[in-house]
């Protein structure tokens, strides 16, 4: 089925709807949402098939052939249409006649929305599945389609929230890993839960130190400075980490220079793969609108690390971070 065909049509907005993408849905799924379309643009959306109606693969292709792109969805049922996509993510991103944009995209937001059920929760023990295989689903899409990387740095959003920095960090994290050589499937998969993760200590932190729009106090920033800690006891009790998740949870905010914290590692005490997550960290933080000040471009960001931190991140990663972003489409540095 495409998603795509010669007459393109996306719904109107609606009040009290969302637009989903078409290539969301799968054949032969019940999908525990209602399914609307938009029939003209004057008239209200009218339903397509009921919540508890499976939809069938002559459904989906009645639906492309009439150029829909978008379906609608109420409202009041996106938390069933997201739990619909995380248990369908591994044939939504697979299905190579849906653009690898809408892909993507579908990827960008489904991980998005589970950071926001892991912050809430960070306990529950379902967030562990639920992050290894976003993790995996991820990693696949971006092993086997060289363009996925370059649709997804379109989409990293240029507004900071915790939820959107954790998927950025680990897309950047994930790619420079592989950039750099790492191939190692169980390595590459424990490397994207920690950084995928790596901030989740800071849901322990009170929302007024972690939202803060202006300067943190004293005793705020000491207490900020603990979400490492707090997000390390957090994986460990879940028992379920690999030990490089576990690092770079705990030690995202080393430097080599020994200025970083929590326990001001210097040089080989930071695991190169930790290394990687800093630079990472740094550049997203960069590259992200904040209260207090606006998001930089890529490559003056880029500079700004170079001029200012050069003692801080590691020199060999740090080049080939630059190397990747000028040349996303490549799968390894020329060093
Ligand atoms: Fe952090
Ligand atoms: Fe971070």
């Amino acid at each position: 089925m495409s998603a795509l065909s010669s007459t393109v049509v996306a719904p109107p907005i609606w009040p009290g709807f969302r637009r989903v993408p078409l290539a969301s849905l799968r054949a032969d799924t019940v999908t525990g949402f209602d399914i609307y379309i938009a029939v003209d643009g004057s008239a209200p959306p009218v339903l397509y098939r009921g919540h508890d109606v499976p939809i069938s693969q002559e459904n989906l292709a009645a639906l492309a052939d009439r150029g829909r792109i978008e379906i609608l969805v109420p409202s009041s049922q996106e938390a069933a249409y997201q739990q619909y996509v995380e248990n369908n993510l591994d044939l939504i991103l697979a299905d190579k006649s849906t653009p690898i944009e809408e892909r993507s995209q579908v990827l960008y937001e489904s991980a998005t929305n589970l950071m926001r059920s892991v912050f809430d929760s960070p306990r529950a023990p379902e967030m562990v599945s639920r992050s290894k295989s976003m993790v995996a689903n991820a990693a696949s899409l971006l092993r086997n389609e060289k363009v996925a990387f370059e649709h997804l740095l379109s989409l990293v959003s240029f507004d900071y929230y915790t939820y959107t920095h954790s998927v950025n960090v680990f897309l950047f994290s994930y790619m420079l890993a592989q950039f750099a050589g790492y191939d190692d499937p169980a390595l590459m998969q424990d490397l994207g839960e920690g950084a995928l993760l790596h901030d989740i200590g800071k849901s322990q932190i009170d929302a007024s130190i972690v939202q803060c729009e202006g300067k943190l106090s004293d005793a705020q920033w000491l207490e900020m400075k603990k979400h490492p800690e707090y997000g390390h006891e957090i994986l460990r009790q879940h028992s379920a980490f690999g030990g490089i998740a576990l690092n770079i949870v705990l030690h995202h905010h080393e430097k080599l220079d020994g200025s970083g914290y929590p326990h001001g590692l210097k040089g080989y005490e930071i695991h190169p793969i930790v290394r990687i997550s800093t630079i990472a960290d740094i550049f997203d933080a960069m590259t992200t609108r904040r209260p207090y000040r606006e998001a930089q471009e890529t490559f003056p960001a880029l500079q700004t690390m170079r001029n200012e931190m050069s003692d801080a991140l590691d020199p060999s990663l740090f080049r080939m971070f630059v190397e990747m972003m000028g040349n996303p489409r490549r799968d390894r540095a020329y060093v």
